[in-house]
């Protein structure tokens, strides 16, 4: 496996390539089974994986846990090349940000003068607790398209709202990249994989299952007949609060494709939950094609 850390690098293998199709994972490491199951996608469906290994600081706000976030370059390493990923690509900040390009401002630094946002989108859910978090998103996909220039790129469906966003982008600049979306990689007891489970105690990691269980049980709410979004939510809402250490942000039931607001559920459906536990803000979600919708 190659490990590149100039974005030269990596189109000189992009041009060694020629034809050959390249799936890309982008990635901000700290690598767990979710991220595995991307790679051995990619692998699957292409001739070369690319996997980038970067953690953005353009996405997190200054309150947010960049300085924290976890990272072991050594482990990402090796299980990356036992997967059989091609190229690992991980730069530093000044090869993503050149300093010499940063605005020079009085009132605050910023990495970069040009900024992608996808409206609507981006205010929405996540983007209501992280307003600018889906600009730097955005901002550091279309660049990392631009320079790996794949023919696929994978996104787990944790992060439903990132990849239906990467995918309005893709669609809306005509980007030449197939997106697809992975299912979640839960733990045995229904947790999702996060990097940023590391941050839970045990106390935290126990309780923080309620997501999953709040999920699952308003998908047997909707099974059972259910279609009053408002009622879906607020189960939503009492099953996590049902856990002492759980401080919600959000729960919501929106059309899956617009993430608006839907009165009657009807057609796919996105059930989304955000919650704290301790340092931890973990969310997850599920889609439901509800039977008598267009989408069922
Ligand atoms: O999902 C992530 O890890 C990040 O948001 C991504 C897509 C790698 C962009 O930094």
């Amino acid at each position: 496996m190659i490990v590149a850390r100039t974005i030269a690098e990596v189109r000189s293998f992009r041009r060694e390539v020629g034809a050959a199709s390249v799936g890309f994972v982008p990635t901000m490491g700290y690598f767990h089974e979710g991220h595995l199951e991307l790679m051995r996608r990619s692998r699957a469906e292409n001739e070369r994986t690319v996997v980038s290994l970067y953690v953005n600081p353009l996405q997190f706000a200054p309150h947010e846990d960049l300085a924290a976030y976890p990272r072991d370059f050594e482990r990402d390493r090796s299980l990356a090349e036992g997967v059989g990923v091609d190229l690992l690509f991980a730069p530093d900040d000044d090869e993503m940000y050149p300093p010499a390009l940063r605005p020079k401002e009085a009132a605050g630094e910023r990495l970069q003068a040009t900024v992608v946002r996808v409206e609507g989108l981006n205010s929405v859910l996540e983007g209501r607790s992280r307003p600018t978090h889906f600009d730097g998103v955005a901002t550091v996909v279309l660049k990392l398209f631009h320079i790996v220039s794949p023919d696929r790129a994978y996104f787990g469906q944790k992060d439903y709202q990132q990849a239906l966003l990467v995918r309005r982008m893709v669609a809306d600049l005509d980007l030449p990249v197939d997106v697809r979306v992975v299912p979640t990689v839960r733990e045995p007891d229904g947790l999702a994989m996060s990097s940023r489970n590391v941050y839970l105690t045990p106390e935290e990691r126990a309780q923080a299952t309620v997501l999953h269980r709040a999920l699952r049980s308003a998908v047997a709410a909707i099974a059972a007949g259910e279609r009053d979004a408002a009622a879906v939510a607020r189960l939503l809402r009492e099953t996590i609060a049902s856990e002492p250490l759980a401080r919600l942000d959000y729960a919501e039931v929106v059309d899956a494709e617009t993430l608006s607001p839907l009165p009657r559920l009807a057609g796919r459906v996105l059930l989304a939950v955000a919650a704290r536990f301790g340092r931890a803000r973990l969310i997850d979600n599920e889609v439901v094609a509800v039977p008598g919708g267009p989408g069922a």
